[in-house]
């Protein structure tokens, strides 16, 4: 796995010709519009990159963009890899490995999540605080390769203290509203019964979703700070609970994307 990461990284340092980037954003559900907001340097469709994995869902096509967002060095995955699909987990997570080699010093992701919270409302950001991992699999699991980090990473701050608090001052200057909360990750590609929407209020989080904690766990293994923004597209609370679509998603996370571009680019401008 080491031997490929580096592979896959010199491939990616002789295309992107002495480009170090400084942050890695995984631009999930919500945060596509991103990509408008970047001076693109080096643009690398996933298909190119030795090692990666084909993105197949619909809404998430593949490519690394390398350029500047607000003047800060960025690398941008605009597709992810989900476990839903097939991949294993360390498929999933591999690029996230990838931007380490290459630079980053710090993980942006987002996501689009079902809000379990009662007092959360369709179209809210959230902060993710914390998370839940109840994917079937881990993506540390197998020998440990100590030149990425420990056999037994510490996982108190899953997401990193002063990103948080930089994203709360930035949406307040925004007059975004902003909710803070714990994500439950599921493998999916089922949304949840009632039942399990209640079980993951009941285990202690605020939304869930089927992405972003096997990269935020990798991320960490490598000691990388991370930061995570999801938007609740729909509500798994009794009561509210309606038939969800991958489309309704898609349509709420869309109208949401402006707001959330907006604090991420903020953010990053003030790093
Ligand atoms: N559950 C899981 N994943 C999701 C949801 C949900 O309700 N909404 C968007 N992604």
């Amino acid at each position: 796995m080491y031997d490929r990461t580096t592979s896959t990284a010199a491939f990616l340092k002789s295309e992107i010709k002495g480009f170090v980037p400084e942050t890695g954003i995984i631009l999930g559900t919500g945060l596509g519009g991103l990509v408008n907001e970047i001076q693109a340097e080096f643009v690398i469709p996933y298909d190119k990159i030795p090692e990666f994995p084909v993105s197949t869902v619909e809404g998430h096509s593949g490519k690394m963009i390398f350029g500047k967002l607000n003047g800060k060095n960025v690398v941008a995955m605009q597709g992810r890899f989900h476990f839903y699909e097939g991949y294993t987990m360390q498929q999933v997570t591999f690029p996230v490995r990838v931007m380490k080699m290459l630079g980053i010093q710090r993980l942006f992701v987002s996501n689009a999540s079902g809000g379990v919270n009662p007092d959360f409302e369709i179209g809210d950001l959230m902060i993710q605080t914390d998370h839940i991992n109840l994917f079937p699999a881990h993506p540390l699991t197998g020998p440990n390769d100590k030149r990425f980090g420990p056999r037994f990473p510490d996982m108190s701050e899953a997401y990193d203290k002063s990103l948080i608090a930089l994203a709360e001052k930035v949406a307040a200057s925004l007059e975004i509203k902003v909710v803070k909360g714990v994500y439950a990750g599921l493998s999916g590609p089922t949304f949840e019964t009632p039942a399990e929407y209640k079980m993951v209020r009941v285990l202690g989080a605020d939304t869930v979703g089927m992405s972003t904690v096997p990269e935020v766990i990798v991320a960490r293994h490598m000691n990388v700070p991370c930061f995570a923004m999801s938007v609740i597209t729909d509500l798994g609370v009794p009561g509210k609970i309606v038939e969800v679509t991958h489309e309704e998603v898609q349509h709420v996370a869309s109208i949401a994307e402006k707001k959330m571009t907006k604090i991420i680019s903020e953010m990053i401008k003030a790093l």
